[in-house]
């Protein structure tokens, strides 16, 4: 905007960023509400304050639908401060003619170190050793104590071989993993970049990895793509690491192969529902490792995903080319 000028609008933040992020949008927005509490607004709280913006800045708990589109008419942008956008309703915004963007290329690293700490931390027991240790329980030394299994050297089986899966698959080449992936369309170039092998059947993947991480966006074709069948896929001795969307698992099915031992153990970052409730049967799994969907969770990230859904917001409502705008 020129000097001194600001975008007339109010802009709805849902959720109190870092103070650099909300003084850049001070600066370019007239009116700028920030949504205090530490929590979410409800989804009646989230359409009052929607209601008369030109921006909205969300998150990844948000939900944008129709109805919310319908109560801001005055809505030029959907920021969305995360690289998947299944929390919105891309037809409905489209069709209102609302722009929305997500925060491409500043999370990947971020996402794949903590895909990389799931796997290490269930495959080595840290978190269920730590526990023991914290009761009191070190005894000496046994050679039994606590065994794992080793991650080097290990077949990994990625699903999804973007931007996220080939950082998982290049942490995986310096512990000297066998890789193999599958994906929707093979990655020729991208497999020959980070040396992994194109399975194209899914269940024959399952059945060669010793680490399964999923990394693909949430769509009706991947919900519950992880189901009884690939569980019984997947060897007895495997894990399975999720950093993607909890959708894209089926809970009971998890459950079950948690129980009965179809699988090893799991790592996961996502569930379905999100959050888990405090007494889900998940939460009793000892072989099981679980985070509140801490994927991109570092200060730097998080401070470059809200500066970039802000330039994102700022770019729809002065015209400017819009940085990371989605379709679909
Ligand atoms: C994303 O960017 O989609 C993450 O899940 C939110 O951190």
């Amino acid at each position: 905007m020129p000097d001194g000028q600001k975008i007339a609008g109010r802009v709805f933040v849902t959720r109190d960023l870092a103070p650099p992020v909300i003084q850049r949008l001070r600066d370019e927005f007239s009116e700028v509400d920030v949504w205090e509490p530490y929590g979410p607004p409800a989804p009646r709280e989230l359409a009052e304050r929607t209601t008369g913006c030109v921006a909205l800045l969300t998150m990844v708990s948000d939900r944008v639908d129709a109805a919310l589109l319908d109560a801001a008419p005055t809505l030029k942008v959907v920021a969305n401060m995360a690289v998947g956008y299944n929390n919105v309703d891309i037809a409905a915004a489209a069709a209102r003619g609302v722009v929305i963007t997500n925060t491409p290329n500043v999370l990947e690293e971020t996402t794949a170190d903590m895909a990389f700490a799931l796997m290490l931390a269930v495959a080595r027991r840290v978190v269920e050793s730590d526990a023991d240790t914290r009761a009191g329980n070190w005894g000496l030394w046994h050679p039994g104590l606590w065994l794992g299994n080793d991650v080097h050297g290990a077949t990994l089986g990625i699903v999804g071989l973007g931007t996220i899966g080939s950082a998982v698959a290049r942490r995986a080449g310096g512990f000297d993993m066998r890789i193999k992936y599958t994906a929707r369309n093979r990655q020729s170039e991208t497999e020959a970049a980070v040396g992994a092998e194109y399975v194209p059947d899914l269940r024959d993947l399952l059945g060669q990895s010793d680490f399964v991480s999923l990394h693909v966006p949430l769509t009706d074709a991947t919900r519950d793509l992880i189901g009884v069948p690939e569980f019984r896929a997947m060897k007895s001795t495997a894990y399975l690491i999720n950093t993607s969307r909890g959708d894209v698992v089926n809970t009971d099915a998890l459950l079950a192969a948690l129980q009965d031992g179809a699988i090893a153990g799991a790592g996961i970052d996502v569930t379905a529902p999100e959050p888990i409730p405090p007494d889900h049967p998940l939460l009793k799994q000892s072989n099981l490792v679980i985070t509140p969907h801490l994927g991109s969770a570092t200060h730097a990230t998080r401070i470059r995903m809200a500066m970039l859904a802000a330039e994102n917001a700022i770019a729809a409502c002065t015209g400017a080319p819009v940085p990371n705008a989605v379709t679909g």
